[in-house]
C-alpha cells in the first residue's frame, strides 16, 4: 500500500471512530441539551488533519496490523483533547481567532461560553473513551490515562499555552529568549504528539524500550511541528491555511520566525525532523510510514 492509501485508509477509521465515539447525544440521554454535541462535533468534524491519531495508529502498527484496532479509541481521546486546545487556544481572551479548520471558530458559530463549555466536554471525554475502552485491560487503561492526563496536564500544554501568552510582547509580557520559546513549543505541541506515539505504541503492546524511543521521535517532532507553524503562519494565505494567516505577528507572539527569522526556522524544523527520524529508524517493525509521515509534516503547507 502507497503512502497516501494507507493515510487516508487510517484518516477515514479515525473519523468512523470519532462519530461512534463522540455521538451527537449521549446514548440514552434523548432529553439533555443538544446544543453542547452540536458544538462539540462542529469543530471535532471540520475537518483536520488527524495527525495525532494518525501518529497513533501507526506506532501501534509496528506491534503489528491487528494492534491498528485497539489504538482507534486512544486516537479518538487524543484528537478530543486537541480539538479542545485549539477551541479553547482561538477564545477572544487567548488568540481570538475567527477562522479554524475552514470554518468560522466555535464560539463564532456558537458564542463564547459554549464554546468554552465544548472545549470542556471534548477534554472530558477523551477520559471517558479511555475509560469506556481500555476497562477490562487495568494496566493499558492506567499507562494511557497517565500518558493523555501528563500530555494534557498544567505541567505541558496547558503550561505551554501559559507560557506562549506571557510571551506576547504586546500583552503585559515581554517576548520570550530562545530557552523559553523551546518551552513552549515543546509543551503546548509536542506534548501532544509525543502522547500520540507513545499512547500508539502502548496500545500496540510494544517493550519500554520503544516506549522510550517513541517519545523522543515525538520530542523532536512535535518541536518541528510548531516551528513549521510559525512558519506557516508567515508564509501562507488564509485560505490555504484554514486559519487565519499572519496573526502572530500582529499580536507580538514571539515565534521561531520572530526570533531567529524564516530560514535558519526552517533548518532548526528540518533538524528536529532529522533527530525524529533517526529515532524512528531504531525502532522494531516497519517504520517506513512513519518515516515519509514525519517528512510530509516538515513540508506541509497548511
Ligand atoms: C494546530 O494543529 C495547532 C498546533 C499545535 C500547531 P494542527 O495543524 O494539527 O491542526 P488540525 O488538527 O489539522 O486542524
Ligand atoms: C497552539 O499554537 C497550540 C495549541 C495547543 C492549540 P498556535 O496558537 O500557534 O496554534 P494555531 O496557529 O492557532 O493553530
Ligand atoms: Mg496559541
Ligand atoms: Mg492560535
Ligand atoms: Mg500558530
Amino acid at each position: 500500500m502507497d503512502f497516501s492509501t494507507k493515510f487516508n485508509d487510517l484518516t477515514a477509521r479515525v473519523e468512523r471512530a470519532l462519530d461512534a465515539l463522540v455521538p451527537a447525544l449521549p446514548p440514552g440521554s434523548p432529553a439533555g441539551p443538544a446544543r453542547i454535541h452540536e458544538a462539540m462535533r462542529y469543530s471535532l468534524q471540520a475537518g483536520g488533519k488527524r495527525l495525532r491519531p494518525v501518529l497513533a495508529l501507526s506506532a501501534a502498527g509496528l506491534g503489528g496490523p491487528a494492534r491498528v484496532e485497539d489504538a482507534l479509541p486512544v486516537a479518538v481521546a487524543l484528537e478530543c483533547v486537541h480539538t479542545y486546545s485549539l477551541i479553547h487556544d482561538d477564545l477572544p481572551c487567548m488568540d481570538d481567532d475567527d477562522l479554524r479548520r475552514g470554518r468560522p471558530t466555535c464560539h463564532r458559530a456558537f458564542d463564547e461560553a459554549t464554546a468554552l463549555l465544548a472545549g470542556d466536554a471534548l477534554l472530558t471525554q477523551a477520559f471517558v473513551i479511555l475509560g469506556q475502552s481500555y476497562g477490562a485491560r487495568p494496566v493499558l487503561a492506567a499507562a494511557l490515562l497517565r500518558e493523555l492526563a501528563d500530555a494534557s496536564s498544567g505541567r505541558r500544554l496547558v503550561g505551554g499555552q501559559m507560557q506562549d501568552l506571557l510571551a506576547e510582547g504586546g500583552g503585559t509580557g515581554s517576548p520570550a529568549t530562545a530557552a523559553e520559546l523551546e518551552f513552549i513549543h515543546l509543551n503546548k505541541t509536542a506534548a501532544m504528539l509525543e502522547a500520540s506515539l507513545v499512547c500508539g505504541g502502548l496500545a500496540g503492546g510494544l517493550a519500554p524500550d520503544a516506549i522510550e524511543t517513541l517519545r523522543r521521535a515525538g520530542r523532536h517532532l512535535g518541536l518541528a511541528f510548531q516551528i513549521i507553524d510559525d512558519v506557516l503562519d508567515a508564509t501562507v494565505d488564509t485560505a490555504v491555511l484554514g486559519k487565519t494567516a499572519g496573526k502572530d505577528a500582529r499580536a507580538g507572539k514571539t515565534t521561531y520566525v520572530s526570533l531567529h527569522g524564516l530560514d535558519e526556522a526552517r533548518l532548526l524544523a528540518a533538524r528536529e525532523t532529522t533527530l525524529a527520524t533517526d529515532a524512528l529508524r531504531a525502532l522494531p517493525g516497519d517504520s517506513t510510514f512513519l518515516l515519509e509521515l514525519a517528512a510530509r509534516m516538515l513540508d506541509r503547507r497548511h
